[in-house]
């Protein structure tokens, strides 16, 4: 996605080799007008795919997703990171662990509002290691629902996640996927 891709090279920051900063209209602050395209984006590349829900991992991930169900006209589920204090029993819950953070957090999804027989398409900003989307991948599957792909608006390519992830069958479209990072430099596959 190319005005995606500018914004990245105008106002995204490679912080290191491997991480990169989109504080400005992806994570702290967001461009939702970018996000409406961004969903419009994937809402074009997903339309045979039969999505009856799309769904996401809180925070950064709403942005994106929400404007992908808008654009496909489906209902947004989202994934949380930690389990809700209120004892329910229609909750579904796997470890997962973030590289990023260094720890492991209890991904939480409500079963009620994922029907089997659904066909989710799974919207996250960042694709790196895969470690949240394959466990949003087992709660999903877990709840009944097939997996109709994976959506990431940026995923870096040099991590393993997008390639764990086509191995396992499903199917993985980045609109900005990244090839390499230096401080100072960005280059696109
Ligand atoms: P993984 O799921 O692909 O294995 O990745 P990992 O656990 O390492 O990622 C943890 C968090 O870091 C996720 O957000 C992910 O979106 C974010 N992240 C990964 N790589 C980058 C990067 O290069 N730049 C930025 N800005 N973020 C990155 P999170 O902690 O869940 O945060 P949030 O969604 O609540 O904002």
């Amino acid at each position: 996605m190319e005005m995606l891709k500018q914004r990245i090279l105008q106002d995204g920051r490679a912080l290191s080799g491997d991480v990169l900063l989109v504080d400005s209209f992806l994570n702290n602050q967001v461009d939702v007008k970018l996000m409406q395209a961004v969903g419009e984006a994937f809402a074009r590349r997903f339309a045979n795919a039969g999505v009856t829900r799309v769904a996401t991992v809180e925070s950064s991930g709403i942005a994106p997703a929400a404007m992908t169900a808008l654009a496909m006209d489906v209902p947004l589920v989202i994934l949380k990171k930690s389990a809700s204090r209120i004892l329910q029993d229609d909750i579904l819950q796997t470890e997962v662990f973030s590289f990023t953070k260094n720890a492991p957090y209890q991904l939480t999804l409500k079963k009620r509002f994922v029907q089997p027989g659904d066909r989710v398409l799974l919207i996250d900003d960042f694709l790196a290691n895969g470690e949240a989307a394959f466990g949003c991948i087992r709660l999903l599957e877990g709840a009944g629902a097939g997996i109709a792909g994976v959506g990431a608006v940026i995923a870096k390519a040099f991590q393993p996640g997008m390639r764990k992830l086509r191995e396992a069958g499903y199917r993985v479209e980045a609109l900005a996927p990244v090839k390499s990072m230096a401080e100072g430099k960005i280059e696109f596959e």
